[in-house]
């Protein structure tokens, strides 16, 4: 069953971004997302956008593949082609402020299982909020020009913590995911979150707890993000399978797709479908 399906005959897609602080799961639950969404019959793009880009890992994909990697931001060749003024001096001076994206996913992204494609952005170099180096152009530019046909998805992995959410990068997104741990300080992101609502302009934003260890760190998940006032779309269980997954160097979703946590982000994936079907 696709549960992307409106009406028969019409299927909506998708486009969700996850971020959150360092460490707290952003990448476990983004890669799998992204190929349950895939096990639904959607094709999916996924965008690694953390310089210490990890994300091949959850999806699956074997190491050998992942070590002949090379982030479209650090390929100085595509940039140099697409960002490059014929005749300008330098780089740094002039630069193409709308540079080819189209067809970007199509040459550089790597195939995964579950009908999950990979697209390896790499590192957005800032120096303040609005910068304007070439990489960033060409990452921003490629986030702005994703247009998805029917049946498709794109799952983006962020780098840690928020600030990166107001260079543009996440505009024109439907969904915000925010992973939160139950700590104060994974759990103060959350504020922050809405304090850069605006610029973020994102349709929704909601909040996933992980690596939740009983009912005292549900119940502080619960208060926290009353008070921010930011949907939960679930909790996922601390899960010994999901770590000893990551220690053999498998996605967690091939070792035991039904250990507790993998059953927790299926349910999470539900919720985000019925949710996001919602806008109109
Ligand atoms: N529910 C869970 N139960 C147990 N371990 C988990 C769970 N979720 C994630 N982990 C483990 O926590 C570690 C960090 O997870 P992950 O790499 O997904 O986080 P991240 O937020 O993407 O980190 P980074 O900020 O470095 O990109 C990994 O070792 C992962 O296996
Ligand atoms: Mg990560």
């Amino acid at each position: 069953m696709n549960l992307l399906k409106n009406n028969p005959g019409e299927y909506r897609n998708l486009k969700v971004a996850v971020a959150g602080k360092g460490g707290v799961g952003k990448t476990t639950i983004a890669g799998t997302l992204a190929r349950l969404l895939g096990r639904d019959g959607l094709r999916i793009l996924a965008v690694d956008a953390d310089p210490s880009y990890t994300l091949w890992s959850a999806l699956g994909i074997p190491v050998d593949v992942a070590k002949k990697i090379i982030p479209l931001t650090q390929n100085e060749a595509l940039i140099d082609e697409r960002l490059k003024i014929q005749g300008a001096e330098s780089l740094s001076g002039f630069f193409k402020l709308n540079p080819r994206v189209d067809d970007l996913a199509e040459k550089f992204a790597i195939q995964g299982p579950d009908n999950v494609s990979l697209l390896v952005a790499g590192t957005v170099e800032i120096g303040g909020s609005g910068c304007m180096c070439p990489s960033a152009t060409l990452l921003k530019t490629l986030m702005r020009h994703l247009v998805l046909g029917t049946d498709e998805a794109f799952v983006m992995d962020m780098d840690a913590g928020v600030e990166n959410l107001g260079r543009g990068t996440t505009k024109g997104m439907d969904a915000l995911i925010v992973v939160t741990e139950p700590s104060r300080r994974a759990l103060q992101i959350l504020g922050k979150i809405k304090d850069l609502a605006s610029d973020i302009d994102i349709g929704r934003i909601y909040a996933v707890g992980n690596k939740v260890d009983g009912l005292e760190d549900e119940e502080m998940i619960r208060e926290a993000i009353k008070n921010e006032g930011i949907p939960l779309l679930g909790n996922v269980p601390l899960d010994r399978e999901i770590k000893e997954a990551d220690r053999r160097g498998m996605a967690p979703l091939d070792m035991n797709p039904d250990s507790p946590g993998m059953r927790a982000i299926f349910d999470i994936k539900e919720r985000l479908v019925s949710e996001t079907q919602d806008v109109t």
